[in-house]
């Protein structure tokens, strides 16, 4: 039988992050639907510790914190670039790779040297994806959760100076210019969020 998602019937949203990449891009992927939405840095709503083991885990802890505290739905997603060649890190600590001031450059280098160690050369030792699980959590504590990936290759040197974080070093398959060399609706076509907005969009967004 049929997953029973519940409806998003409001038209009122939490976006529950602080980063200011995530929150364009989260509201860019809104707007064709008409919801308001306000970010959880503009309402100064905490932000939970991440002490979950994966994506799943830590989208849904910070959508229900959101919802929780605003009484409003919440949307929160946990993302990470994940390098085949480092056993899938960054992964969940790819924000903490980048310090206490989110240094990014340094965050890619540590990448690039990590995949070095490795003797990673070759384009296919040098497989990475983005990985986006996307939470919908009410403040009755209910949540619907989607993932979502795009898969590509850890490029070096950085090209690029658009969109945020690892975006300078990630090259989709089928592309020959990073996310950070696209513009942001381009990025959203091919993009882990997008991939996981969509399922998100089917399953709660559209009339059963
Ligand atoms: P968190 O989900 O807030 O724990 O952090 C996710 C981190 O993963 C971000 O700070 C970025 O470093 C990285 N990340 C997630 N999505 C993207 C993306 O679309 N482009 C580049 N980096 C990303």
């Amino acid at each position: 039988m049929d997953k029973v998602y519940r409806k998003f019937t409001e038209n009122t949203l939490i976006v529950a992050s602080h980063n200011k990449g995530k929150i364009k891009e989260i509201n860019h992927l809104l707007a064709p639907f008409g919801i308001t939405a306000k970010s959880a840095s503009e309402l100064k709503l905490d932000e939970p510790e991440e002490t979950g083991e994966t994506f799943i885990e830590n989208a849904e802890l910070k959508a229900l914190a959101a919802a929780k505290a605003s009484g409003l739905p919440a949307l929160a997603d946990d993302s990470g670039y994940s390098v085949a060649a480092l056993n899938g890190d960054p992964g969940i600590y790819s924000a903490r790779w980048a310090g206490d001031h989110k240094d990014f450059a340094l965050a890619m280098q540590m990448v690039e040297c990590a995949m070095q160690d490795k003797d990673a050369q070759e384009d296919d030792e040098r497989a990475a994806a983005f990985i986006c699980a996307l939470t919908l959590a009410w403040p009755d504590g209910h949540v619907e959760t989607f993932e979502g990936r795009v898969d590509g290759t850890s490029i070096w040197p950085p090209k690029g100076s658009n969109g945020f974080g690892y975006d300078p070093i990630f090259k989709a398959n089928g592309y020959d210019r990073t996310f950070a060399e696209m513009d942001c609706a381009e990025k959203q076509k091919i993009s882990h969020r997008a991939d996981a907005f969509k399922q998100l969009v089917n399953a709660c967004f559209k009339a059963a």
